[in-house]
């Protein structure tokens, strides 16, 4: 059933008329929003950051994992579990060598995310080469392998009994942020056809309700010779992603949203010349993340609202607790030093809370919540 919501448009005190700009003098704003940067919001006007805590206790708190101090493993069903919940299932795979079996996800979409290294896929629509930056969407069910070039390190974003697709780009247009003509797919190229060859006996393992089941075929089931259809994989590079930005406003985090799926969306931040308006604010406003668990992970560049922060980092921001630019960010802000963020950067949103792994926990970063301590 569609609802209004209970709330009314309110100015309180002292606040600009615009939100995320012309704030007053030496003050810093906090927004309270309602799905994500969509719903109902306020923009509270505060004379110090609203991150300047000075004791944390209880389970509740920012984390940050440091992935690339994790393993290889032979299969992405090995792969180190990271962070999941009932809709999304995040998994950190190095692999080293080419994978001797295929891998099937019967439980939900499955989006790579390729960090590091390059390989050559080859799945049920044909051979792909891959490399950093891409992102690969695999629609649930395909079969995949990759041969390894250079030691790949991927981040699997499983859209759980669910699936992707891209979100509606409103008032820009279809061809803003990447033309969907952009998206490459797998072809029944020479390459394909010479692996379909291969190989006395191949064993496909599927993953369909957290296990694994093995089937053998005495010969490659890669070897399609033809397809005709509106359901294949796809890939978009993040260096192919050009992102709407606005010199006079900041664009909330929603604006970077790359894919949607049912309770979860992927955003990708990538390099981008700072507002220019005397005005505007020029890094990310503080806010709760009322409705929404936000996780991140920084792929290349130099994360400009982070300290500290490396690429292979992962932080989870769960619901409930204030967040926004680290205090050195801040200061770079208003010396206005660069003209130009650097950084690429995949943001995972997720509805409902996500439970941690032991594999992640084994690489964390325990005081991540003190680095928006400003140090006396
Ligand atoms: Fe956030």
């Amino acid at each position: 059933m569609s609802h209004k919501w209970i709330y009314r448009p309110v100015v309180e005190g002292l606040a600009s008329r615009q939100a995320h700009a012309d704030l007053p003098a030496g003050h810093v704003e906090r927004e309270l929003g309602k799905e994500g940067f969509f719903g109902p919001s306020t923009q509270m006007i505060h004379p110090r950051p609203p991150t300047g805590w000075t004791n944390w206790e209880g389970p509740l708190r920012p984390r940050a994992f440091d992935l690339a101090k994790l393993g290889a493993s032979p299969s992405p069903w090995d792969a180190a579990a990271i962070l999941h919940n009932a809709d999304v299932r995040l998994r950190w795979w190095i692999c080293e060598r080419s994978m001797t079996e295929l891998a099937r996800n019967a439980d939900g979409d499955e989006l790579l995310f390729v960090h590091a290294g390059t390989a050559e896929l080859f799945c049920d629509y044909g051979h792909l080469t891959i490399a950093a930056g891409d992102y690969v969407v695999l629609p649930r069910g395909t079969m995949w392998r990759i041969e390894v070039g250079a030691p790949v390190a991927l981040l699997l974003i499983e859209a759980t009994n669910a699936h992707y697709a891209l979100p509606d780009k409103g008032l820009v247009g279809e061809h803003a942020i990447f033309d969907p003509a952009m998206l490459d797919y797998p072809r029944l190229d020479g390459a394909f056809r010479a692996q379909a060859a291969q190989g006395a006996e191949w064993k496909v393992r599927i993953k369909r309700r957290q296990q694994i089941s093995t089937v053998t075929y005495p010969y490659n089931p890669l070897d399609a010779v033809g397809w005709h259809g509106t359901l294949l994989a796809v890939r978009i590079n993040v260096r192919d992603i050009r992102p709407l930005m606005s010199h006079r406003y900041h664009l909330p985090p929603s604006a970077h949203t790359t894919f949607v799926s049912q309770r979860f969306v992927v955003c990708t931040f990538v390099p981008r010349p700072f507002e220019s308006d005397p005005g505007a604010i020029k890094v990310p406003f503080f806010h709760n993340n009322d409705d929404f668990d936000e996780v991140i992970f920084y792929h290349a560049g130099d994360f400009f609202s982070r300290d500290n922060i490396h690429p292979g980092m992962l932080t989870l921001h769960p619901c409930g607790f204030t967040h926004g630019p680290h205090p050195k960010a801040l200061g770079k802000m208003l010396q206005q030093s660069k003209p130009a963020t650097d950084e690429y950067a995949v943001m995972i949103d997720a509805r409902d809370a996500l439970d941690v792994a032991p594999a992640a926990e084994s690489v964390e970063w325990s005081d991540y919540h003190r680095s928006w301590q400003v140090q006396p």
